[in-house]
């Protein structure tokens, strides 16, 4: 059994490092990304607080032949399945390789609105091999939830994540 529970006394740095010490014990060595993904949003949902989605979306084929978002594991409400590059939040930060932090949703030229609760979202690229493959996005239903702590953080998660996924 693992048990990865944060002590909710955490200050956001130590709360990382500890998440990504748990994340880098768990999918070492694990070849399979869909593991590896579902474990990594369980993760995230444990020791990120006040998050209403937690999740991946991989570049993956469209049905026109090019590429976009596809929809990977996650914890939160059902999420639209398909998201074009450049489109929202998401494809914001694949189709530029950086990462989005949005304090306010609803000012984000674009923002899709998979679950009306949310109002502020982070989302960082997973690059591997100098193109994004894939992207971890946070949601919150706080506005302004996010720092550039977190962003950091989740930019440590990404770069432990790249060649797992
Ligand atoms: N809000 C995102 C879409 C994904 S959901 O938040 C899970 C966006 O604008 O890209």
């Amino acid at each position: 059994m693992y048990d990865f529970k944060p002590d909710p006394a955490l200050d956001a740095p130590e709360r990382y490092r500890q998440l990504c010490g748990a994340a880098e014990a768990l999918t070492t060595d694990e070849p399979d990304a869909v593991a590896n993904m579902a474990n990594v949003a369980a993760l995230l949902w444990e020791f990120v607080p006040d998050l209403n989605w937690a999740g991946f979306y991989r570049i993956g084929a469209s049905k026109s032949g090019g590429e976009e978002l596809i929809l990977g594991p996650f914890v939160g409400r059902p999420a639209c399945i398909r998201i074009p590059l450049g489109a929202g939040v998401c494809g914001a930060a694949a189709e530029s390789g950086e990462t989005q932090l949005v304090e306010d949703v609803h000012a984000f030229p674009g923002h899709i609105a998979c679950d009306a609760a949310s109002r502020s979202e982070l989302v960082v690229p997973v690059v591997r091999e100098g193109r994004v493959v894939a992207v971890i996005d946070l949601d919150s239903p706080e506005p302004a939830r996010f720092t550039r702590e977190d962003a950091a953080g989740l930019e440590r998660l990404a770069g432990i994540l790249a060649d797992r996924i």
